[in-house]
């Protein structure tokens, strides 16, 4: 019974290269229509106000601040300009606890300004800032906001594990420049940026071909560089530049091709924001543990998977007490006896030497949702690319995210279905690069491309 369920999972899951091409051609005229104008799209084609990519030239010093899914940064770059580059780099992470992710919005923004005091606070005397000059900070905010400016936005909506309501609708800089007047703290804001777009621009700062930044992690979302003549709603009031980054979004992407299952449905339901960034919610890696988790607790209670075992481990059904990362660790066991799957499920839910059996149908799950997912995402990176087009040669991604960064696996997945969908040749011109902790400095590296400071000296 097991092994039929598993499969018709399978069948529910699969994504043959005719729906993966569906797929990608339904992205890409979802984000036409989100370029048209606001609300005429799933995707919500946010308007970054980046005006100039970092090129190199950039001097002085600079904050970034990088608030994910999971992690804050805050990091210190001193920019020596085309041949030095980095001079200096200094930065530090924290694990943002959960409970700020949920708490009000004057907890987390002075929680973002503390952390950012404290390290101003160990600025040495090499620091090149001259005195009474303001520094200036680029803060990378991975969420949805719609912008006015590059250093001003409301918050669209909370997505991932966030959700203080009394943010939404509010200019994310305005709440960080008041707590940072709270903490003393006079720094000035040059530029708010989603996580992809400091992802891009951290990658174009050393390669110049990185035309899209892509997020795999906690989120899940990508941007790109567009024409702002291929942006009908961009406001005519404003100035055009030539070019743009556009944050897609894409987690909240759909397609009546996506194969979803009731699991989907069911995880989407109990989950914080129902309804919302379904996509992302196929594979990002806040998710992809979970999806798996519920698959196997139904085998279990359905299919008697764990058929000697009286009793189905009451864990089994807690919400994300099976992670992403055990979800890569029992799907890359090569192991004959498959080991590190039985001690995973050791570990998490108590069970002892599983059969081999049960272990093999444990994998097979976990090959099947991540399969799903990677392919999925190949699906809309294709989309992106036919969005440029004839543009680039070479097109280069920028990406970062746990997800992509550990998950082996997933990451091979992908790669092999952008082969498949685009063919060796046109595959081999789409390079994914991994930009690791870029999109902080990315932020700075915009807050220094854009700094007045700065445009004075060009
Ligand atoms: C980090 C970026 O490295 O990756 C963040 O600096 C981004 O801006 C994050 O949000 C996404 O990955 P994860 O796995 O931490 O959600
Ligand atoms: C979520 C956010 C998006 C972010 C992504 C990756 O999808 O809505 O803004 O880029 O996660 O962190």
């Amino acid at each position: 019974a097991a092994h039929s369920m598993r499969d018709k999972f399978r069948n529910a899951c699969a994504t043959p290269v005719e729906t993966l091409r569906k797929i990608s051609q339904d992205m890409l005229s979802q984000m036409e229509a989100g370029l048209q104008s606001d609300g005429e799209s799933r995707l919500r084609m946010l308007l970054s106000f980046v005006e100039h990519l970092p090129c190199g030239n950039e001097t002085g010093l600079f904050y970034g601040l990088d608030l994910g899914g999971t992690n804050f940064r805050v990091l210190r770059v001193q920019l020596g300009g085309k041949e030095k580059r980095i001079l200096k780099q200094e930065s530090k992470v924290d694990s943002i606890p959960s409970e700020i992710m949920t708490s009000t919005n004057e907890e987390l923004f002075d929680y973002i300004a503390r952390v950012l005091a404290d390290f101003v606070a160990t600025e040495g005397v090499d620091c090149n800032l001259i005195l009474g000059q303001k520094r200036e900070l680029g803060f990378t905010f991975s969420f949805p906001v719609s912008q006015e400016s590059l250093n001003s936005g409301k918050l669209v909506k909370w997505t991932k594990g966030f959700a203080i309501a009394e943010t939404i609708g509010q200019d994310v800089v305005k709440e960080l420049q008041a707590a940072m007047e709270r903490c003393k703290l006079d720094m000035h804001v040059i530029a708010m940026v989603n996580d992809t777009t400091g992802t891009l621009a951290g990658g174009r700062y050393w390669n110049e071909d990185v035309m899209a930044g892509l997020i795999l992690g906690t989120g899940s979302n990508a941007c790109y560089v567009e024409q702002t003549s291929e942006i009908p709603k961009w406001p005519p009031s404003l100035p055009k530049p030539e070019e743009t980054v556009i944050n897609i979004e894409w987690g909240h992407f759909w397609s009546p091709h996506i194969p979803k299952t009731e699991i989907d449905d069911d995880l989407d339901a109990e989950s914080v924001h129902p309804g919302q960034q379904v996509f992302e919610k196929l594979f990002s890696g806040m998710y992809l543990g979970d999806i798996v988790r519920r698959m196997i607790l139904k085998l279990a209670e359905q299919a008697c998977l764990l058929g000697g075992v009286t009793e189905i481990p009451s864990n089994m059904a807690t919400p994300f007490v099976l992670r992403t990362r055990d979800v890569s660790i029992m799907h890359e066991d090569e192991s004959e006896n498959l080991e590190n799957v039985a001690r995973v499920m050791e570990t998490i839910f108590g069970l002892k030497e599983l059969p081999l059996e049960v272990r093999k149908v444990i994998k097979d799950v976990c090959e099947i949702t991540a399969a799903r997912g990677a392919r999925l995402v190949a699906a809309g990176i294709v989309g992106i690319v036919r969005k440029i087009g004839g543009r680039k040669k070479k097109i280069c991604i920028a990406i970062d995210g746990s997800l992509y960064e550990h998950y082996t696996k997933f990451r091979a997945k992908l790669h092999e279905a952008l082969v498949e969908l685009l063919g060796q040749e046109a595959a081999a011109k789409v390079v994914i690069e991994l930009s690791k902790d870029g999109s902080g400095l990315g932020a700075a590296l915009l807050a220094a491309s854009h700094s007045k400071k700065d445009l004075e000296d060009k």
